[in-house]
């Protein structure tokens, strides 16, 4: 191991990108998992850009290749190993390339990273990342790094992440989870909960607003614990305050947990029109025995009396889940209630996963005895229940007109423009003529012709 002198960094000042290094090393992060972590990329890519690194495009035109990573699942895992021992042959042809591993799995695995040969050079949790252009420099030198404290405070507030593509921003208004679901790992990974000061949060999606972005959403694991440290409120009254700021700003959030989803919150909601309506909600499961094993402080009914109060109030709320089948002990009886729930609830869509057992969760120790093909089967069931519901849903739309946000070319047919209504529907329809086009970061109103279980088609309408 080389030890060398390390220069004192000095402060930056709050929002402001120094560069100190022009035409420096080029780093280039690649992102798995959650809206998190892609904001966490952003972050990560200021942090570097203050200190004289370039942003590359691709592993080819890159100096140092960064994985934000994800643990939540094993599956997650397994896809991040593969993509690091395939950049090993090009560590191969570059021998001073740095390789590094950000975010959850890095916290989870910490050293056993480093153990691997030729695998990486560094290993950096979700709270560490200022310490990043240090540890890359001594890595440079040949020195392995690891920071993988979790802090209480950290929440990179006086960072201005650098933003890349679209109209669209994540502001991440909180980190860390208390939830402690028993299935999970996030409250190892990302560590406590807390709060960035709401004012701070309102400043910045004004300047995003300023910049050209017309959509934008409010980050945490569990928004609802949302409290501004300086006393100015809950996460109702973050949301108040930031419609109120960028009135023709879209608004979204995510995640909220269904325990604490307050009355507050959803009349909120309803009170700004420039807050979607649309909620995403994980259920996780439709039994109220497994409910409990996972720790999730709810029941059944008090999830459905939340969707009636979200229903009464809003009555355009789009509705989305999270659903795990085959947590431990899960009986088809269990998953039956799961199905059960989707038909009650009919949600515009969910994710849906099989559960996969976490090292040091309160279920790893539960065990894992619900067969594969068994966990298989019951989410091919809900993939298929979920498929039919949204089809269905979308069916009852054709014939609508709806506002739609122009984000940019169809991914699948560039010849399309693609959009989202406030409701997160994806809305595919063609351009106009050039005398008539328009352009990323419109409202036009598109009439719905058909739609699929995924997305709608439809045609602009003179507005
Ligand atoms: N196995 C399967 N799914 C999980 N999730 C979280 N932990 C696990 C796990 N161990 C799912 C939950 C959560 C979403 C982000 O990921 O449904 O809401
Ligand atoms: Fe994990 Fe539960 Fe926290 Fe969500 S609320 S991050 S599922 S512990």
């Amino acid at each position: 191991m080389t030890t060398i002198e390390l220069p004192v960094l000095q402060p930056e000042p709050a929002n402001e990108h120094t560069s100190t290094n022009d035409g420096g090393h080029a780093v280039y992060v690649e992102t798995y998992g959650c809206q998190m972590n892609l904001n966490d990329t952003e972050i990560v890519q200021a942090i570097m850009a203050r200190h004289g690194f370039r942003l590359a495009d691709s592993v080819a035109d890159a100096d140092v290749v960064l994985l934000n990573t994800c643990a939540v699942r094993d599956n997650a895992e397994r896809k991040i190993h593969e993509r690091l021992k395939h950049l090993r042959s090009w560590r191969k042809r570059k021998p001073e390339m740095v390789v590094g591993v950000l975010g959850c799995m890095a916290e989870r695995l910490r050293r056993s990273l480093l153990g691997e040969q030729d695998l990486v050079d560094l290993v950096v949790g979700p709270d560490e990342y200022r310490r990043l252009p240090e540890l890359v420099e001594r890595a440079f030198a040949g020195e392995q790094g690891i920071a993988v404290k979790l802090s209480r405070v950290e929440t990179y507030d006086d960072i201005t992440p650098i933003r890349t593509q679209g109209i669209s921003a994540w502001i991440s208004i909180m980190r860390g989870c208390d939830k402690f679901c028993t299935f999970c790992v996030v409250p190892f990974t990302r560590g406590r909960e807390r709060s960035r000061p709401l004012e701070s949060i309102v400043r910045e999606a004004a300047q995003l607003w300023d910049d050209g972005f017309r959509e934008v959403t409010l980050l945490g694991q569990n928004v609802n614990s949302y409290r501004d440290p300086n006393g100015q409120g809950d996460f109702a009254d973050l949301l108040a305050a930031v419609a109120q700021a960028v009135p023709q700003m879209r608004i979204r959030y995510t995640t909220s947990h269904p325990y604490d989803m307050s009355d507050k919150l959803i009349e909120t909601m309803a009170a700004y029109a420039n807050i979607c309506p649309y909620i995403h909600l994980p259920v996780q499961s439709g039994s109220d025995r497994i409910l409990q094993l996972m720790n999730r402080h709810y029941t059944v009914a008090h999830y459905l009396e939340r969707i009636e109060k979200i229903r009464s109030t809003i009555p355009r709320c789009a509705l989305s889940t999270d659903i795990i089948v085959g947590f431990c002990t899960e009986t088809d009886e269990d998953h039956r209630k799961t199905l059960e729930l989707m038909e009650t609830v009919r949600y515009d869509g969910a994710y849906m996963f099989k559960y996969s057992p976490r090292e040091n969760t309160k279920a790893w120790k539960m065990g894992d005895d619900v067969p594969e093909e068994v966990k298989a089967q019951r989410l091919e069931e809900v993939i298929q229940l979920q498929q039919q519901i949204s089809w269905e849903i979308n069916q009852t739309e054709i014939g609508k007109t709806f506002e739609v946000l122009v984000e940019g070319p169809s991914k699948r047919d560039p010849a399309q423009w693609q959009g989202r209504t406030d409701t997160n529907k994806v809305v595919i329809f063609p351009h106009l003529g050039t005398d008539q086009s328009y352009i990323v970061g419109d409202y036009v109103q598109v009439r719905i012709e058909r739609a699929t279980s995924a997305t709608l088609f439809g045609t602009v309408v003179p507005g």
